[in-house]
């Protein structure tokens, strides 16, 4: 941790970022076109060769709307192999860093059928459906304590200015609870019907480790999803990547323009 942190100050000199992104599937050009300082993840002492599709797979620091940001163009998943310690460590080191708040984002199957494929959906809690927990294994309690409350995950304060925001700009959003799984296998039409029993709005394959050890940290958290298909049995029609791309880059626009006005206000 100490020589990560070490190298990235090195490369940013006095940029101190006060807020971090994770930009998801479909998501990650939201980082293009600021001037920036731009560290790819395979140059980072600590950080996991990265070598994923359709992910850039790299740390973007930017002033945007006045915020020092930090951004990750591309995140690691479990179901690519990597540990729940490599896949949450970027967050840690943004703690490190000096971010305070950390907005989430990914791309998740609608489980409500009253939700729309191309809608955001705010995050107001997760089920963590992974079978696992990033924070298994010694605690460092210099990042937070063995056994973390998790009643608000999602800042209800932050959910309220994106709420406002998103009305503002007239963008269709929801609200509601976001259910992780491993993947990659897309859910079967019954796991779709579980969690739609169990109180999940949207299913997706990430988010719930780093907001658990980013809620660990006392980092204040917002989560969207960008919903870029019915979930398996929801509709029809069976499931592809390539849908999922798609819609993410027709909402890509409101998606941008939401997240720079949620900046302005944080
Ligand atoms: N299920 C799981 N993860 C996803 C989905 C889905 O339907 N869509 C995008 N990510």
């Amino acid at each position: 941790m100490e020589s990560t942190v070490n190298y990235i100050k090195e490369k940013i000199k006095d940029f101190q970022p006060e807020i971090g992104i994770i930009l998801g599937s479909g998501l990650g050009d939201f980082a293009d076109g600021f001037e920036s300082i731009i560290i790819p993840y395979n140059d980072i002492p600590g950080f996991e060769k990265s070598n994923v599709q359709g992910h850039k797979g790299q740390l973007v620091f930017a002033q945007i709307n006045g915020k020092k940001v930090v951004m990750m163009q591309g995140r690691y998943h479990f179901y690519e192999g990597y540990s729940m310690q490599t896949v949450t460590f970027p967050v840690k080191v943004m703690k490190k860093l000096g971010v305070k708040t950390l907005i989430i984002t990914n791309a998740a199957g609608a489980v409500t059928p009253e939700f729309t494929p191309g809608d955001l959906m705010l995050i107001t809690d997760h089920i963590n459906f992974m079978g696992t927990n990033p924070l298994i294994g010694k605690n460092d309690e210099t990042l937070g304590t063995r056994f973390p409350d998790m009643s608000e995950v999602y800042s209800k304060e932050l959910i309220q200015k994106a709420e406002a925001i998103a009305q503002k700009l007239n963008i269709n959003y929801q609200k509601g609870v976001y259910a992780a799984t491993t993947g990659p296998s897309y859910e079967t039409p019954s796991e779709v019907k579980m969690f739609r029993m169990l109180g999940a709005n949207a299913v997706g394959m990430s988010t719930a480790p780093e907001a658990i050890v980013a809620n660990y940290c006392g980092l204040k958290i917002l989560g969207i999803s960008c919903l870029t298909n019915y979930a398996a049995g929801v509709s029809e029609t069976p499931l592809n990547h390539q849908e999922v791309i798609d819609t993410a880059n027709r909402v890509k626009e409101s998606f941008k323009n939401l997240l720079s006005e949620i900046l302005k206000s944080i």
